[in-house]
């Protein structure tokens, strides 16, 4: 298990539309675990394979409805968006590859995505409310879309001094 590079904006892979997986071997596997590793290193709710610079059509989401409870936990290989609801709900939405800007989004109140997990099994997830919106932005990735591509507005949030002291590093 090992953290792995976020790519940024403008970085072409952002802009591809991945491609399926077919092979749920060692390689897969690999990259699951890494994305996990990743999304808990950044304080990160979603992730998508693009953001980590391959183009496969995977997907990790770990998210607590509330402070204190566990985190519901998924990794989708081959999302599918089989519903969304007709009503749909505003959002600020943030995203790893483009840090420090923010922006409204709207999104389907609720979902249905079919995939497989990362074993190859069929998988049903129904979700709402922010869950929802996580999905909806990460399969968003895997199309090469990026939130603030949708967003009714954006704006820049000065970074708190950790993330400049971690940017001057680099
Ligand atoms: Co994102």
């Amino acid at each position: 298990m090992a953290v792995r590079e976020i790519v940024l904006h403008p970085h072409p892979i952002l802009r591809k539309k991945a491609r399926e997986v077919t092979d749920f071997g060692p390689a897969l596997q690999k990259l699951i675990d890494d994305m996990f590793d990743t999304l808990r290193w950044a304080s990160g709710v979603g992730l998508a394979a693009p953001q980590v610079n391959v183009p496969w059509r995977v997907l990790v989401v770990e998210y607590a409805h509330e402070e204190g409870v566990p985190p519901e936990r998924y990794a989708l290989v081959n999302p599918k968006l089989v519903y969304v609801s007709p009503e749909t709900e505003i959002g600020t939405e943030g995203c790893l590859s483009i840090p420090g800007v923010f922006g409204e989004v709207v999104r389907a109140r609720s979902i249905i995505v079919k995939g497989q997990d990362r074993f190859g099994h069929p998988i049903t997830i129904r979700a709402h409310g922010w869950l929802a919106r996580i999905f909806q932005h990460e399969i968003d990735h895997l199309n090469g879309i990026l939130f603030i591509d949708k967003a009714v507005r954006t704006w820049k949030e000065a970074p708190e001094p950790a993330e400049v002291a971690l940017q001057a590093r680099k």
